[in-house]
């Protein structure tokens, strides 16, 4: 070995020794109230923000001024962030304790690229706290939260509970249907806007098939996973229940395009026998008397056309999930395209629903 070796091998050596006494020794301060020495502080932040701009280089933001996004991501904010975020104004308390602190996000959301918020919300921040989101098969939930992150710095605290909650929800006794109801109503009809489906009149087995799916993750959305993984399965079957009873009502439609409802209409009685796509309809109804052929299958009638198509666009990207009856679906819809899509999902929206 040559000379000059020994004495560095020997420094390294004492070093590690040293290192692992100071360690066995529990001298090294992992309590939070002590916060991070500067150092590493700047290690870590620096490390983070590389990080995150490395993996974006390359990704694109959708079109983030849709309000069913901002919507479906203010809801979600308010059950899965609130909690160490806060809300408008400031941080949560648990969040000056904590070790890093948890940032209040409106002051420091023009900091980021929309794609850099999409990376930190999606896959969480190591050694921080800061989890991942709750599902990961899908990005269209994730860039709804970014959708509402660039809006939140301009709101004030009206105008973030009109948004977070359906009118009269507050009021709701039943704990757990309150939580659900700031999304979906007490009466399961949304908030007439499109965002959210719509559950009243729901066939309930279908409904509760769903709950269960979302819970045990084999439906893939992580703002219903948040909601339903707690819950016991007959709190779900009574969720399901409440929901079927209602009375659906039509949504506020923006515009109607009669020749692509008409061509929907078409294709969701014949299927489309060229590219092996079933009759829609002979599973999900109506029927002479108004009916779905089982109870599993969801009735479609009325409900808003960007939710058909999100779920479609999943089916299609084998992303979607659901119950032990999901089969079915994958094989009927898996040559469908974009514009056959879209016309599909307007002639169920039209469809009148007759409780
Ligand atoms: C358990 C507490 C916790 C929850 C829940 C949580 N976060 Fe965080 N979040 C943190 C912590 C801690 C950090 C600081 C990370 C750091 O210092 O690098 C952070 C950082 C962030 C940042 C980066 C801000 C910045 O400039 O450092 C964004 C954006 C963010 N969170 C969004 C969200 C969203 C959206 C949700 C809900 C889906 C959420 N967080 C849920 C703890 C949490
Ligand atoms: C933060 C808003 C929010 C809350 C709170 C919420 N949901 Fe949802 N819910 C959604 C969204 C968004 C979807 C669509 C998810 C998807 O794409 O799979 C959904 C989907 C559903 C579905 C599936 C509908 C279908 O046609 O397949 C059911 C059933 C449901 N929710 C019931 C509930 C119940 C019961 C609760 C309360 C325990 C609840 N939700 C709480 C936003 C919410
Ligand atoms: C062989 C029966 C069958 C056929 C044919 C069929 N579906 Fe389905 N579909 C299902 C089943 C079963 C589900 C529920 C899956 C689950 O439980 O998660 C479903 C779910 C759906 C959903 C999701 C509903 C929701 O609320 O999330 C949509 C949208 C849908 N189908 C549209 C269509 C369209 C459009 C067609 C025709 C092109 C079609 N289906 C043909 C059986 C079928």
């Amino acid at each position: 070995m040559k000379n000059w070796l020994r004495p560095i091998i020997l420094f390294l050596i004492s070093l590690g020794t040293l290192g692992a006494v100071v360690m066995i020794s529990g001298l090294i301060p992992i309590s939070a109230s002590s916060g991070h020495w500067p150092i590493t502080a700047w290690i870590l932040e620096f490390s983070m923000k590389r990080s995150v701009s490395t993996y974006t280089l390359t990704k694109e933001s959708p079109h983030l001024e849709d309000q069913r996004m901002i919507q479906r991501g203010a809801g979600h904010y308010e059950i899965g962030c609130k909690q160490c975020h806060g809300g408008v104004e400031k941080t949560n308390i648990i969040g000056l304790h904590t070790t890093p602190k948890i940032p209040h996000l409106p002051p420091v959301i023009k900091e980021w690229k929309p794609e850099e918020l999409f990376r930190i919300v999606k896959h969480g921040v190591k050694f921080t706290g800061m989890p991942a989101w709750p599902s990961l098969q899908r990005d269209d939930e994730v860039w709804s939260m970014v959708a509402f992150l660039l809006q939140f710095p301009k709101l004030d605290w009206k105008s973030y509970q009109k948004l977070v909650h359906a009118p009269g929800s507050e009021k709701i006794e039943h704990d757990v249907l309150r939580s659900c109801s700031h999304c979906h109503g007490l009466d399961g009809n949304g908030r007439q806007t499109g965002a959210f489906p719509l559950l009243s009149g729901q066939n309930a087995e279908y409904l509760e098939n769903s709950l269960k799916a979302y819970a045990k993750g084999e439906r893939h959305s992580g703002t219903m996973k948040i909601v339903t993984y707690n819950l016991e399965s007959e709190m779900l079957k009574e969720l399901a229940l409440h929901y079927s009873k209602q009375k659906r009502r039509p949504l506020v439609k923006q515009s109607v395009d009669q020749s692509a409802i008409e061509e929907g209409s078409r294709l969701a009685k014949m299927g489309i026998p060229e590219q092996h796509v079933a009759s829609c309809i002979g599973c999900h109804g109506p029927d002479e008397s108004g009916l779905t052929r089982k109870p599993y299958f969801p009735d479609l009638r009325g409900q808003p056309a960007d939710y058909i198509t999100t779920q479609l666009d999943l089916f299609l990207k084998g992303k979607r999930g659901g119950s032990e009856h999901v089969q079915l679906m994958h094989k009927a819809v898996h040559t469908l395209t974009e514009l056959q899509i879209k016309n599909l999902a307007l002639y169920f929206e039209s469809l009148e629903f007759k409780n």
